[in-house]
């Protein structure tokens, strides 16, 4: 019998990720991430989950400076990445910087995977700006690069740090449908690029990432608190699926959200966040659904006056290392990703 959607199907084995059970929890190998986003920089949760462990303050000094190492663009890439049309969807141009990227770097003995994984960390914001027309320093943090690629207001420090706890609860989750496809396509042998540019694609998608741009949109398609109940029961009535709703493992809390949701306490409230608690409200009351990490990343980028059409890109430079991480990981005890199908065509027809 075949599972659709290989719902509760173990598929592989990980030691970077174990997120659900019946704490309901996400760890990056044995840390509680939300933990971590409280404590470390995105640079030293790449380092835990690409190198195995957290880094010393040596360990976390040196890689910093090997990062600033990695941000020189290669001339003709930078010059394509500055033609695209400016209504361009963000997602095909992070997925044609890093298509472009193999043709001028690609991978081999030197080049490896794990140079390349830290190169696309530094590079896919840089790879954003560049398109928008914006510059980012060399010894920029991830965070600050990503909020100077994304953001149309001054950059602060508040952003900055929220922005580095959001990448951070975005940065690994498992076997979720991006991390499989970048693993099925570098369980062929396959390169790197290759399975990057299979999981940007498949992070694209509303179900998955794209699930925050369309959040915001419910959000705000409501003026005032005052209208959300009856607005979210009538979408339910006529069985719409609300973005930023649901998950295929947690039932009953998204540590995730519940993180972003202290985030933007912490922060001055607005109009939306209330109206967001609200929608939380109803769909608990009503249907017993849990908002997912796309809900309130949602309404923290709106406050950071970012643009929705780049909220799933803000994803991919969170994922890029539970990504790379993972194409290690299959790479180091690889077998070819093959399963089987239920037939249920005619019978052979003479
Ligand atoms: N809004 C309304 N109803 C929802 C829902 C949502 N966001 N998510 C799940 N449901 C309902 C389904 O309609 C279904 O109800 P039914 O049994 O009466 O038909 C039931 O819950 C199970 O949903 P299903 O889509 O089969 O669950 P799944 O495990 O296949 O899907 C998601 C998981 C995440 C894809 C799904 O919850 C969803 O589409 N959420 C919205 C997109 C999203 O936020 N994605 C980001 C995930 S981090």
């Amino acid at each position: 019998m075949s599972q659709k959607g290989l719902a509760n199907v173990t598929a592989g084995e990980t030691a970077l990720c174990k997120l659900g059970g019946k704490s309901e929890e996400l760890y990056y190998r044995g840390y509680n991430a939300c933990k971590l986003a409280d404590k470390y920089s995105f640079e030293a949760v790449a380092f835990l989950l690409l190198k195995g462990h957290v880094p010393s303050d040596d360990e976390i000094s040196a890689y910093t400076e090997e990062l600033v190492l990695l941000t020189d663009i290669p001339f003709d890439v930078e010059k394509t990445l500055r033609g695209l049309p400016e209504d361009a969807n963000a997602m095909d141009v992070l997925r044609t910087g890093v298509s472009l990227l193999g043709i001028f770097e690609p991978e081999n003995d030197d080049y490896h995977g794990l140079v390349i994984a830290n190169r696309l960390m530094v590079l896919l914001p840089r790879f954003l700006a560049i398109w928008r027309g914006k510059s980012v320093p060399k010894n920029a943090s991830i965070a600050e690069a990503v909020c100077i690629a994304c953001c149309d207001s001054d950059v602060d420090d508040v952003f900055v740090d929220a922005m580095n706890q959001s990448l951070i609860l975005y940065a690994e989750h498992e076997f979720n449908a991006s991390t499989f496809a970048a693993r099925v396509t570098s369980a062929t042998l396959s390169d790197m690029y290759s399975a990057i540019c299979s999981a940007i694609g498949t992070l694209r998608g509303p179900l998955h990432g794209g699930a925050n741009e369309q959040a915001l949109y419910l959000i705000k398609s409501f003026d005032n608190i005052a209208s959300v109940e009856e607005g979210i029961k009538q979408k339910l009535i006529n069985k719409e699926k609300l973005m930023g709703f649901g998950h295929r493992v947690y039932k009953t809390k998204d540590p995730r959200s519940h993180k972003l949701y202290s985030i933007l306490d912490s922060l001055p409230h607005t109009d939306l966040f209330d109206i967001a608690k609200e929608i939380e409200r109803i769909m608990m009351d009503e249907k017993q659904l849990i908002s997912n990490v796309d809900f309130y990343t949602a309404v923290l980028y709106e406050q950071m006056n970012i643009k929705p059409n780049l909220f799933v890109a803000i994803f991919v430079f969170g994922r890029i290392i539970g990504w790379s991480a993972h194409v290690l990981e299959q790479r180091a005890n690889n077998r070819l990703i093959r399963p089987l199908a239920e037939y249920i065509g005619p019978d052979p027809i003479d």
